[in-house]
């Protein structure tokens, strides 16, 4: 439930009401790492990361972000009840409870976010912000550039038609062409929707980028923490870059990146 974040601060035990106004009219409070300046600022203490001075609020965990170069064969959840391999059986080194954003299909590889920072990741995965994703796509048979533009113009699938893509062609010969595709959307099996419309099936579908993140350092089945730049790309993306950081003044830790 949302409350007016000086009754969420002082309920927190910090301050008083009267000292959380002023904080939040000096800049000392961010909430999911924007710095809030007014006091008509409603939070939910549940969802909402809260920090006084770059601290969170006791309560709100360290934030921490993983890149994971998902293998094919492995189910994006972190439990299986039908017993094959997931997310799950990577993650023996990461401390905290992380959880993938998005997904990809089980024989899809590439490029997998984790992370538990919920509100950054409910931004990530809404239409809204149409975060930018890249495949590599191999198919089979040799694509006709008419076909190739038919993916970038948008083709129509049983939900609607596809919005404009990008299409980078790599490699076409008679059994296969390979081509890196950029989408603004995500919708169930979209490209292998997309190219079987056009007559071409998939035959290896790789994410190579994310948000701005790449697979930089990684060989499939590994994890890396992310960069503090690569961090702020991410929240550039959704907008949620907060002053400080832009300003270049926010304290960041080593390891993990945390916030
Ligand atoms: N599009 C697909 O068809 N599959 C994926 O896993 C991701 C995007």
């Amino acid at each position: 439930m949302k409350e007016r974040l000086q009754k969420v601060l002082a309920a927190a035990g910090l301050t008083s009401r009267r000292k959380a106004e002023a904080w939040i009219l000096q800049g000392r409070v961010a909430v999911n790492g924007r710095v809030v300046t007014q006091l008509g600022c409603k939070v939910d203490p549940e969802t909402d990361r809260i920090e006084v001075d770059g601290r969170p609020l006791q309560g709100s965990e360290r934030r921490v972000y993983y890149v994971f170069y998902k293998p094919r064969g492995v189910v994006t959840t972190l439990f299986d009840p039908r017993g094959r391999r997931t997310v799950a059986d990577y993650l023996a080194d990461i401390p905290e409870r992380v959880f993938p954003v998005g997904r990809l299909d089980l024989n899809t590889s590439g490029l997998l976010l984790l992370t538990n920072d919920g509100p950054l990741a409910h931004r990530l995965m809404h239409p809204r912000f149409g975060v930018e994703k890249t495949y590599r796509v191999t198919v089979a048979g040799k694509m006709s550039d008419e076909a190739l533009k038919k993916l970038e113009n948008g083709v129509l699938l049983e939900d609607g038609p596809t919005a404009p893509a990008r299409v980078r062609l790599r490699l076409r010969e008679p059994g296969r062409t390979v081509f890196e595709l950029t989408l603004h959307e995500g919708r169930n099996r979209q490209v292998r929707r997309m190219c079987e419309a056009v007559g071409h099936p998939v035959v290896d579908l790789v994410r190579v980028r994310y948000a701005g993140l790449t697979l930089r350092g990684l060989a499939p089945g590994q994890v890396r923490p992310l960069g503090r730049e690569e961090l702020e790309r991410l929240r550039k993306a959704v907008r949620m870059l907060s002053e400080r950081s832009s300003s270049g003044t926010m304290k960041v830790n080593s390891g993990p990146e945390t916030v």
